[in-house]
């Protein structure tokens, strides 16, 4: 298949230019987007066939539900079978915005959407082209992270572009996202409402909205065998060619640690990557060292994750060192992602 791939530039951009995508999602095509969050793979959320083709360009696992993408909250009424109390509240206080909501699904949300459960994952992104996207389009968007199944999620059309020429029908060019990764994702069908994926949206920023929530015990204790409430959570995630080891403890150890394990490695021929911070990284002395950004800020560091990960897979790295960060607010979501990336490795140094 030929991937038509086109640059939209979200800051001023008409509704012509989407034509085309519109008129591929319509008839049951594939188009990854840009979103705030992470790129997505989008097609048809009512149409299981479409639905189907996802899993295929993807080579994911078919229990593992996709996130419904609306333009309006209206969608709710068609798509879910009730709208709890809290849901409203936190639909006031953070959409559009990187937040995804579990309810009870409709009739009308077919099985092969969700994986074969009776729930169903939504969100309403803020990002200018996948909400005129799914406006102009009026169709409800089912999209997963752009990116092959197990690799970093995609945060630049490139990341697709790798990962899926060839397997879908376009893919529109809109730039660097702005977060970087995937939205948190909230289940308001229990009595307590839990977070089954840590995101931008902390727990902090939800609970000041709607008090006390739980979230997922497979989060807690990532890496255990409590089995995660959201499917996709239990897959290897993240993952980029070369292994991962996190160095945790105090910062001038893990520096040391990470010389003196760099300088043996290089020694018996193994290429190994680094990621350092702004504050660190000339403290190293070999290996290919990548500052994934600033300490003093978690947006920095969450924005360019990924994309370090995969630039290191081009740079064919073997062996990847990397400090860890501190797990509260935002540092929570990265922590989760840089250990589900590392496949739970960690040192203490
Ligand atoms: O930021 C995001 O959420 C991005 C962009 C494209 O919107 N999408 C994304 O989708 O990360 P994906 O498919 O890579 O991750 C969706 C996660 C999976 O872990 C899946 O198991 C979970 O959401 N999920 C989807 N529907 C669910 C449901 N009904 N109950 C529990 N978990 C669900
Ligand atoms: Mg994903």
């Amino acid at each position: 298949m030929n991937t038509k791939i086109i640059k939209v530039d979200k800051d001023k951009f008409k509704v012509e230019e989407l034509e085309e995508a519109i008129h591929i999602l319509r008839k049951g095509g594939l188009v990854a987007f840009p979103t705030e969050t992470v790129y997505g793979l989008g097609a048809d959320a009512l149409n299981e066939e479409a639905a189907k083709k996802i899993y295929a360009a993807k080579g994911r696992p078919s229990d593992n539900p996709l996130i419904i993408h609306i333009a309006d909250k209206k969608a709710l009424e068609v798509l879910t079978w009730e709208i709890p109390k809290v849901a409203e509240q936190l639909i006031d206080a953070f959409w559009p915005g990187p937040l995804t909501i579990v309810f009870k699904k409709s009739d009308k949300v077919p099985l092969g959407t969700t994986g074969g459960l009776n729930t169903v994952a939504i969100r309403l992104p803020e990002e200018p082209i996948s909400h005129a996207l799914i406006k102009e389009s009026g169709v409800y968007i089912a999209a997963p992270s752009a990116n092959t199944s197990g690799r970093p999620s995609p945060t630049r059309a490139k990341h697709v572009i790798d990962d899926l020429d060839g397997k879908i029908d376009m893919i529109i060019d809109g730039g660097p996202v702005g977060i970087g990764l995937e939205s948190t994702i909230i289940d308001v069908t229990s009595n307590i409402p839990t977070i089954l994926r840590p995101g931008f949206i902390t727990k902090d920023m939800i609970e000041a909205v709607i008090g006390e929530v739980e979230v997922d015990q497979a989060i807690l204790d990532l890496g255990s065998d409590v089995k995660p409430k959201a499917p996709g959570m239990k897959y290897k995630h993240y993952a980029p060619k070369g292994d991962i080891t996190i160095f945790e403890g105090n910062l001038e150890d893990v520096i040391m640690q990470i010389n003196q394990r760099t300088k043996q490695k290089i020694e018996n021929g193994i290429k190994v990557g680094i990621i350092a911070t702004d504050e660190t990284i000339y403290s190293y002395d070999y290996g290919i060292v990548k500052s994934i950004g600033s300490r003093q800020d978690n947006n920095s560091i969450a924005r360019s994750m990924f994309a370090l990960l995969r630039e290191f897979d081009d740079l064919e790295v073997e062996c990847i060192y990397t400090e860890s960060f501190r797990d509260a607010g935002l540092g929570q979501a990265i922590m989760n992602r840089l250990l589900k990336a590392a496949g739970h490795h960690i040192i203490n140094a």
